[in-house]
């Protein structure tokens, strides 16, 4: 059976050196009848290992009742990938980030006593325990000493982002997380990013792998250089405009990083895929598709095959890069380095890089003269110009679009009824926080409560409030959150979790009625303010005040009605004809179209909700428009892109959800959907 080491220049496979070439591919963010596909397309892109986190919060739904069924298969994931060729790195967590909802954490993780996460807690420690030692045992056969394909195992992630709020207690929560680690006997090495614990290697996330290097020589003599997270582009949440990276970008930081002596890097992501389900984090998009090098439906980019050819490249001069240790740059100029390789051999193997972000550079290198693109790098076997990172293949430059394949049928209608119309909720003198009503079984929760007016303007103000409420007084629809919404909050002085309405109304009695729609849980501490992830908290949780007046006597109904009983009594949908507006389920039938392309709809026109295909939830929706360049600023090498349009406009459906007749139906929480939706193929 393979043996997996280390030493201070690369992992080590049965005692050989070996280039890791990786890309991340998140199981739950696409299906097994893609996978197949996808590793097939990330082995022929020369990459020889796939990395993928362990998600806890899907397999774990409910305390105690573990799924590895279907998209959650991961032990096919694994089996499937030793098939095509591929390592398997896995990133055990059990906090993974990830833009998935609680970071990786089940919700109900939440409610356990006295709990605090990603500390030397108790409460979390056996909760953590626990899964993590079921996950090993389950993948047991597939650790590379038993046979399998997993070589590296990953436990934590970034934990530096949040230690200096934990001091020693972080300190000694990083050694158990090592410990319990090595109480499983995983055979292979154990891998830290961004955070620190002796008996792990410290990997590195970063735009710039090659910033990195420097500082791992002086604090890690004894590790190879792994560079766990290189991001080809970023993560979307509505209201903001996407973020892109470069192609250029990609193949100059890669070349960069290997050139420095790096010997192991893994796109984070390859395929970024779906976020399927009410899965991703608080106000992360359905889309994941992070510009990756394939996209979100596993299709081929300019990146990807600009990409893969720098990767054969490196695959096919891995034993020179492995034989020695990094070399010493020759300094060209101000911010132009030479790096070579094997440098007694007849053709030695040279990178010459200009690490200048702006402006070309004319360097002499070896009595021959080389013009360098800003940011560039130039592999060169003796003199010879193998590849040139700035310089991409025109037959390689790829657009791809949405294809109109059909209109679907005007949609049926049937009304969300609002809490008056519902059986008795849950009283209570004080609104309830929604998550413990709901366990996130639902993004939905009403509260109801009722109030006087006296003056023709009424100010109502929620103090204590997520995510995104709408206000129904007297059974009209008043008003909504104002968008877009803020993706790291502060709970300490509630102002991120207050929002204040105008009222316009008659003066006297009237009937108050709250959809409150969590979307999505946080993904780490600093989405509250560096409090506790345990602390999170969705819907009313505070107090609603009308004229600076509490209002008491709350009524809850967590959940919709039509998500407890699907609705049974549908009409043609007229949208001129929605008065007073109610929420609404939206349905429609189609048969499954004739073409092996990759399946969206194009939910122009609508507004918000979820979105279901035969009964299962594919994913929530938002048109929502960017009007915001960048949440996460200053954030230099991401140029964002489509401003003024919906942050996402197209909705994956991949084929092996379809049968060969179909029923799609829509939540819609807004007014004015429109009657028909598109159904467009990707090519
Ligand atoms: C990293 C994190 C990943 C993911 C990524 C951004 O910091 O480790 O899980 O969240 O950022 O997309």
């Amino acid at each position: 059976m393979p043996q997996i080491s280390f030493d201070s220049r690369a992992i080590l496979i049965d005692q050989q050196r070996i280039l890791l070439l990786s890309g991340s591919i998140h199981y739950p963010r696409s299906t097994p009848e893609m996978w197949p596909h996808l590793f097939q397309k990330l082995r022929a892109a020369g990459l020889n290992t796939v990395e993928t986190y362990a998600f806890w919060n899907l397999h774990e739904k409910q305390q105690g009742h573990i799924d590895f069924s279907g998209r959650l298969d991961l032990a096919h994931f694994c089996r499937l990938a030793q098939q095509h060729g591929l390592h398997v790195f896995l990133r055990i967590g059990p906090y993974i980030c990830a833009e998935t909802n609680f970071g990786g954490f089940p919700p109900w993780l939440r409610d356990v006593p006295n709990i605090q996460m990603r500390t030397d807690n108790q409460p979390f420690k056996a909760a953590m325990t626990a899964w993590v030692t079921r996950l090993c045992d389950y993948l047991r056969p597939l650790f590379a000493p038993s046979g399998g394909p997993i070589i590296l195992a990953g436990i934590e992630n970034e934990y530096g982002n949040i230690s200096q709020h934990y001091g020693a207690a972080g300190i000694r929560y990083l050694e158990y997380c090592r410990d319990l680690a090595n109480s499983l006997h995983l055979g292979i090495p154990l891998t830290m990013c961004n955070g620190d614990v002796p008996g792990a290697l410290t990997t590195h996330n970063a735009l710039w792998g090659h910033g990195k290097l420097d500082e791992h020589y002086a604090k890690h003599p004894d590790q190879p250089v792994l560079w766990t997270e290189n991001w080809p582009g970023w993560y979307d949440t509505y209201g903001y405009a996407r973020h892109l990276r470069s192609t250029t970008d990609m193949t100059y930081l890669l070349a960069r990083f290997f050139a420095g002596g790096g010997t192991g890097a893994n796109y984070y992501m390859f395929h970024g895929g779906t976020n399927f389900d009410r899965v991703s984090m608080y106000l992360q998009t359905a889309t994941y598709d992070f510009d990756a090098p394939l996209d979100e439906y596993g299709l081929e980019t300019t990146k990807y095959h600009a990409l893969a050819k720098l990767h054969h490249l490196l695959a096919e001069h891995a034993p020179e890069l492995l034989a020695q240790n990094p070399p010493a740059p020759l300094t060209l100029g101000e911010k132009q380095l030479a790096f070579t390789y094997a440098p007694s051999s007849p053709n030695p193997l040279t990178f010459l890089c200009n690490d200048e972000e702006s402006a070309p550079a004319h360097i002499t290198f070896a009595g021959e003269s080389y013009d360098l693109a800003p940011y560039s790098v130039q592999i060169l076997s003796g003199s010879r110009l193998l590849l040139d990172t700035a310089q991409l293949d025109p037959a390689h430059i790829i657009t791809r679009h949405m294809e109109p394949l059909a209109t679907l049928p005007p949609f049926e209608a049937s009304p969300e009824p609002l809490p008056a119309h519902r059986s008795a909720g849950l009283a209570a003198p004080e609104p309830l926080e929604q998550l413990r009503l709901t366990q996130d079984r639902s993004d939905y929760c009403w509260y109801s409560s009722t109030f006087t007016s006296t003056a023709p303007t009424t100010t109502l103000t929620l103090d204590g409030v997520a995510d995104f409420v709408s206000v129904y007084v007297d059974g009209q629809l008043h008003a909504t959150t104002a968008t877009p919404l803020v993706e790291n909050r502060t709970l300490q002085d509630h102002k991120d979790f207050t929002q204040t309405f105008t009222l316009r109304l008659p003066p006297g009695h009237h009937r108050l009625d709250l959809l409150c729609c969590a979307l999505g849980l946080i993904k780490g501490d600093w989405m509250l303010g560096f409090k506790n992830m345990a602390e999170e908290r969705k819907g009313l949780f505070g107090r609603a005040l009308i004229d600076d007046q509490p209002l008491s006597n709350w009524t809850m109904h967590p959940m919709l009605q039509g998500e407890l009983t699907p609705p049974s009594s549908w009409t043609h949908f007229d949208p001129h004809n929605p008065s007073p507006w109610s929420p609404l389920w939206l349905r429609t039938t189609f048969p499954r179209p004739d073409t092996p392309h990759p399946l969206a709809l194009d939910l122009l026109g609508q507004t918000k909700g979820l979105i279901f295909i035969n009964g299962r939830c594919l994913s929530r929706y938002w048109l929502l428009t960017a009007t915001i360049a960048n949440p996460i600023s200053p954030f230099p090498p991401m140029t964002p892109a489509g401003l003024g349009e919906p942050t996402q406009r197209y909705y994956h459906l991949p084929q092996s959800f379809l049968a060969p007749h179909n029923t799609l139906t829509l939540f819609s929480e807004l007014p004015t959907p429109a009657p028909t939706i598109q159904l467009c193929r990707r090519i």
